[in-house]
Parts: C-alpha cells; sequence; structure tokens
C-alpha cells in the first residue's frame, strides 16, 4: 500500500494522491493574464497525474508583481481567463489551486532569462511597496514604506483575488508567505524594521500576514481548503527561523488554515543554504509535529521512493514538486509504475500504459 498515492481530504475537497504540483512563475503573461502557454503547461501536469495543480504567484495588485510579465489576478477580466485553466485541470481529476501573491521589495525586477535585477520606471518598472525602506539586495529598487492604509488596501486586495480565485473555479487557494515576498517581509526582523503596531515583536511582524489569512478565509468558502506557503527559515542570524514558523503556523491554524506549505529562504540575499535532496523536509516534520497542522515538504524531492518515505514516515502529508514536474509531467504516472501502485492513466493515452 502507497501513502504517496492515498487520496488526502482536506474540508470538502479530495486529492488523489499527495503529488502536488508546486507553484512555479512562467513569466509568460500578458498584464497578468494567463495565456495559451499556462493551459498547456499547467494541464499537462494535471493530465501528467498530479493531485494538485496550483497556478504559479498570481499578483493581487499589479505594483506586486515580482515581473511584468508575471501573472495576477487583479482584476474579473483575470478571473474569466483562469476559467478554461481550473476547468481543465478539474477535468483531468487534479484539484485546481492558485497561489496568491504580493512581491513586496522582490517586485519590479526582470524576467530571470534576461538576467538583471531591479526595473526603472522607463524598463516597465515600479517602485515597491514593503514594511521598511530597504532594498533586498545591490541592484533592487529602494521600496517605500507602506502606511497603515497601505497596509489595508493590502488586505483588501487579497479578499478581492480571493472571490476572483473562487469565480474562475479554483478549489484551493495557497496565500504566499515565502520567499522574502510581501508577507515574509513583514515575518522577519531582518526586513521588517517598523516601529507601530506591525514591527518589532513577533505578536507584531505577525499582525500583518495574519490579517490577510483571516480576511482571506472569511471570503473564501468553508468547505474549501486554504494553504499557506511560508519560509520556515531564513537561513540568517537574528531572522525568521523554524520557532517563529511553529508559532506563526499555530496561529495560522486557529484562523483556519488547511495545510502549511513549508519552503525556505528568499529573504536574505547572502544567506548560505545546504542544499541537498529533501533539505527543507526536516521543517515540514518539525511544524507538522508541534502545530499539529497538516504539512506540505517541498525542495529537492525528485525520486518516487524519496516522496513515499516522506508521507509514509508522517514529515509530510503532501510532497510538492517543481523542477522535476518540469522536467517530467508525467512524473506521478511514472512514480505509480516505481511504486508498484495501479493509478487511472487518460483513457488518450492508455494505448501506452505499460
Ligand atoms: C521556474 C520556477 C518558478 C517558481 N515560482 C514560484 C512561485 O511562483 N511561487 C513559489 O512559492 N515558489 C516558486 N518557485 C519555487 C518552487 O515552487 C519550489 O519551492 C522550489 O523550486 C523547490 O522545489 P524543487 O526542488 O522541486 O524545484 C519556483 C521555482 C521555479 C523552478
Amino acid at each position: 500500500m502507497s501513502h504517496l498515492f492515498s487520496p488526502l481530504t482536506l474540508r470538502s475537497i479530495t486529492f488523489r494522491n499527495r503529488i502536488f504540483v508546486s507553484p512555479m512563475c512562467q513569466y509568460s503573461s500578458i498584464d497578468g493574464m494567463p495565456t495559451d502557454w499556462h493551459l498547456v503547461h499547467l494541464g499537462s501536469r494535471a493530465v501528467g497525474g498530479a493531485g494538485l495543480v496550483m497556478v504559479e504567484a498570481s499578483a493581487v495588485d499589479p505594483i506586486g508583481r515580482i515581473s511584468p510579465d508575471d501573472s495576477g489576478i487583479w482584476s474579473d477580466a483575470h478571473a474569466e481567463a483562469f476559467r478554461p485553466v481550473a476547468s481543465f485541470i478539474k477535468a483531468q481529476g487534479a484539484v485546481p489551486a492558485i497561489q496568491l501573491a504580493h512581491a513586496g521589495r522582490k517586485a519590479s525586477t526582470q524576467i530571470p532569462w534576461l538576467k538583471g535585477s531591479g526595473l526603472a520606471d522607463e524598463e516597465r518598472g515600479w517602485q515597491p511597496l514593503a514594511p521598511s525602506d530597504i532594498a533586498f539586495a545591490d541592484g533592487y529598487r529602494v521600496p517605500r514604506t507602506m502606511s497603515s492604509s497601505d497596509i489595508d488596501a493590502t488586505v483588501a486586495q487579497f479578499v478581492c483575488a480571493a472571490r476572483r480565485a473562487l469565480a474562475a473555479g479554483f478549489e484551493v487557494i495557497e496565500i504566499h508567505a515565502a520567499h522574502g515576498y510581501l508577507l515574509h517581509e513583514f515575518l522577519s526582523p531582518l526586513s521588517n524594521h517598523r516601529t507601530d503596531e506591525y514591527g518589532g515583536s513577533l505578536e507584531n511582524r505577525m499582525r500583518f500576514p495574519l490579517r490577510v489569512v483571516e480576511a482571506v478565509r472569511s471570503a473564501w468558502p468553508a468547505e474549501l481548503p486554504l494553504f499557506i506557503r511560508i519560509s520556515a527559515t531564513d537561513w540568517a542570524e537574528g531572522g525568521w527561523d523554524v520557532e517563529q514558523s511553529i508559532a506563526f503556523s499555530k496561529r495560522t491554524k486557529a484562523l483556519g488554515i488547511d495545510l502549511v506549505d513549508c519552503s525556505s529562504g528568499g529573504n536574505v540575499a547572502t544567506a548560505k543554504i545546504p542544499l541537498g535532496p529533501g533539505y527543507q523536509v526536516a521543517f515540514s516534520r518539525e511544524i507538522r509535529r508541534n502545530a499539529g497542522i497538516a504539512t506540505g515538504a517541498v525542495g529537492l524531492i525528485t525520486g518516487a521512493k524519496q516522496a513515499e518515505g516522506i508521507v509514509a514516515s508522517g514529515e509530510a502529508d503532501v510532497v510538492l514538486l517543481a523542477r522535476q514536474l518540469l522536467r517530467d509531467p508525467y512524473w506521478p504516472l511514472h512514480a505509480a509504475r516505481e511504486l508498484d501502485v495501479e493509478v487511472a492513466w487518460p483513457n488518450q493515452y492508455l494505448r501506452a500504459k505499460m
């Protein structure tokens, strides 16, 4: 019996297995709109047998895009454009999900394959918003410190985005609070130097992200799951760490988060990250055990037996794969074969099933 291929139910949604497509920016949107690329890219991974297919970080406001070519969901037209994507994913038996994001001080950057970092106004750039006016690194733009009305407006943007995600047909939302983007910037004392009620103590640093969680939860139907992605550590002295992540996860659970997706890093440009197979799994294990909440493990999970072991040992409820699913959209079907599990193939592909 495979743990990886056993179904999981959160609220009213049952996932056919515990292999989730991790959100991955495609830098292929026009004014935030999904294109044919998104339908084919995400659709292929649903055909490939994943339990959940998550749309990349999608900005709740244009200013919250990482690059000008990022995905967004700041208008009803975006929701309408996402409908066929969500519908196709669901028709293939996968659960359609979307990550709602705001890039904070890491906004207004060039897309990766064109290199370069911060974009000037005349290069399609804009001034980012952040908890404090500290640039992420050399070459990035200096952000404007958010006022309390900016904070209120951003909470409202997350709520509107959640309503649009529902209208588009998504069944899971993940709030992006990782990788040095806006919510993570508030959590970490290294990027949050505020002296008001949103900075200083852990309670104050958590205030804005928890407001977003609470507001999105109240706008998102009670029968649908809500995830949050965190960076469990900044990998830097004096930064956000596992202990604070456990405290934060407990608070998000009390507000109705169903699963914490445990990533790390992204907020400190000079951090030394000990990359290796499953290098973030321990964060998932610690948060699952100590916060008593379902978790996802992500990061250099590439093998079927490795993924099976993570779920079977109770280190995570699900695994999220990113680059391995770029290499092989059919990884779940191949993993099932390797683990000797019988899974359904799309009818159209049955003649290729071995
Ligand atoms: C092309 C690409 C785009 C990514 N975009 C996002 C994103 O939109 N949101 C996010 O939380 N993580 C993003 N990530 C991080 C992945 O979701 C994942 O956490 C990371 O790649 C580690 O998993 P892996 O070793 O399976 O690739 C991205 C990674 C890649 C390779």
